[in-house]
């Protein structure tokens, strides 16, 4: 396997609006962020996977883009963009952008320009449609809930919203399309950016035709993920992408790819004939959720599922490893346990996520173990996405809304985007004025404070992590085989580089499940490299009990 230097490397994800404000107007922003880059440097992560920063009216935080060349004013200037850049590569860090470029705003000028005529220049770069039989084109329903088409007045025609109505789809079958988005990605490569985080890139080639989705109920509209991902055309334009932009830069560029498998990441991620370093892909993140209701989950499945992206990418493609990111639940909330065992579980998790092979993304606040949060009222949630929910569900078809908030608290969006917990202080000192959105109430036990100065923090877990990651190729290079692999309780595997092996070692409940090693690995030596509980080194390790949450990492010889 050819070695990289985004192979090597821990990208940790900001999203600024909840990450520090600087000037009290209770939104985070980039003076907030150079702030805390010697945070960051401590952490050891270097990349820095950066949501969007752009101008934008918010519908979406930022996934709404109005002008792609400039800065959001509650964030600050591109003066200040400079200098965060600046001060990132000072300290060896390096910064990835978020590019959005399935959809823009309604309000950048070019949906404002294209809405005006149907012969205006602009007019082809949205997806616009007449019509059928007095209704919306197609029978398409948005990420959002409701259609995926929102009449204009103004030329009579529809024009579609695979996200909200405020973010129109892109024509990428237009060329002067991608030849505007390529150009304005060299932009940005050339103010010294070191890559890109697509977001959902796989979305961008629409089946011809845009045909109605066979119902599957009785609701109008349907999810038409087989017409819009992974379409006919989607190699070909990340292959012009490569040709023309990617290919004269040495960055990091993930592919955020919802409905893929391992092939269609093999496509896109192959390094001699692929166009993206990885992707982005979300199996796992689908096992506690059915068809919008919270499902139990099985850690065999978890197994199932992480192995075959592990076993099927082996020296084809590459992956990013993760277990949230602004659009996800806390992990220790939903794959751990945030009330007795939450540091123990929160270390369990990141062992889990750091063994595997890929690039391991931490989202901030990870590091510190925090949790889902649970608010009273739905007036309290800001995320478009639970709002619109909450509406359809309660204000049109009659649920409970208890039940409703219930799903929300769950699986909320915006359990990932409560403001970053730094202190005890009010507000856990992310800002002096009022935040956009309520802070958890447990900041005053969790925050970064607290954890910089606890040697047994999660903090310091994820910084030994790190270390160990630089020190010892086989962490990012070594292939992985499960062991066990019908245990519901013990999720173990090893990992092989040359003669070097390690064998991981996790519990992933509150019980204290026996392990027993298999017989056919056999070793000379171990040495302990990594353990959240107190271990004796003489301890034999062909049987003994786990403790809760526990996690160990052997190095065998
Ligand atoms: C995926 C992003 O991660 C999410 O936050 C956003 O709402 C959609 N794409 C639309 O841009």
């Amino acid at each position: 396997m050819k070695q990289a230097w985004w192979k090597e490397s821990v990208v940790y994800q900001i999203y600024p609006r909840s990450f520090y404000d600087s000037n009290g107007d209770g939104i985070g922003d980039l003076r907030g962020i150079i702030q805390k880059l010697d945070y960051l440097k401590e952490l050891g992560v270097n990349v820095v996977w950066l949501s969007p920063v752009y101008k934008s009216p918010n519908d979406d935080n930022g996934y709404d883009i109005s002008d792609y060349q400039d800065i959001m004013d509650e964030f600050g200037t591109l003066a200040d963009w400079r200098e965060l850049i600046a001060g990132m590569h000072e300290r060896g860090i390096k910064l990835v952008m978020d590019l959005v470029v399935n959809h823009t705003s309604d309000e950048h000028r070019w949906f404002q320009e294209s809405r005006q005529s149907k012969d205006n220049p602009y007019r082809d770069y949205y997806i616009w449609r007449p019509g059928k039989d007095g209704r919306e084109p197609n029978n398409w329903k948005s990420f959002f809930g409701g259609s995926a088409w929102q009449y204009d007045e103004l030329t009579g025609e529809y024009y579609l919203h695979l996200f909200s109505k405020k973010q129109p789809d892109l024509n990428w079958e237009n060329p002067n399309v991608r030849k505007d988005v390529f150009k304005m990605m060299h932009w940005w490569l050339k103010q010294g950016v070191d890559g890109f985080r697509m977001d959902v890139i796989n979305l961008i080639s629409k089946v011809p035709g845009l045909p109605d989705v066979p119902p599957v109920n009785d609701d109008r509209y349907q999810f038409g993920s087989q017409y819009f991902a992974n379409g006919p055309r989607l190699l070909e334009f990340l292959d012009e992408m490569k040709r023309s932009v990617l290919s004269h830069y040495d960055i990091l560029t993930v592919g955020e790819t919802p409905f893929v498998t391992t092939k269609h990441a093999i496509d896109m991620t192959n390094e001699e004939t692929g166009a993206l370093k990885m992707v982005f892909q979300f199996e796992h993140m689908d096992i506690d959720r059915d068809r919008g209701s919270i499902k139990a989950w099985k850690l065999t499945e978890l197994k199932r599922i992480m192995s075959r992206w592990q076993n099927d990418l082996e020296g084809k493609g590459w992956n990013s490893i993760y277990l949230t990111n602004h659009d996800q639940p806390r992990p220790v909330s939903r794959f751990g346990n945030d009330t007795q065992y939450r540091v123990e579980s929160a270390k369990m998790l990141a062992t889990f996520t750091h063994l595997q092979q890929g690039t391991p993304y931490v989202y901030q606040g990870e590091e510190i173990g925090m949790t889902n949060v649970a608010f009273e009222s739905i007036n309290d949630y800001r995320d478009i996405e639970s709002l619109n929910m909450y509406k359809e569900l309660v204000e049109e078809k009659g649920w409970n809304p208890d039940d409703v908030l219930a799903l929300i608290r769950a699986k909320g969006r915006d359990n990932a985007r409560t403001p970053m917990q730094w202190d005890d202080s009010p507000n856990a000192g992310f800002t002096t004025g009022t935040p956009w959105m309520k802070v958890n109430p447990n900041y005053p036990a969790i925050n970064v404070k607290q954890a910089l100065a606890d040697p047994n923090s999660v903090f310091y877990y994820y910084q030994k992590l790190l270390r160990l990651r630089k020190e010892y190729p086989i962490f990012v290079y070594g292939s992985y085989d499960l062991i066990l692999d019908d245990d519901e309780a013990i999720y173990a595997f090893t990992r092989t580089l040359d003669n070097d092996r390690l064998l991981v070692i996790l519990n992933f409940t509150a019980q204290t499940p026996v392990f027993t090693l298999p017989s056919n690995i056999v070793f000379a030596d171990k040495e302990l490299l990594l353990n959240n509980y107190a271990v004796e080194s003489s301890e034999d390790i062909r049987q003994f009990t786990l403790r809760p949450y526990e996690a160990r990492v052997y190095r065998l010889r």
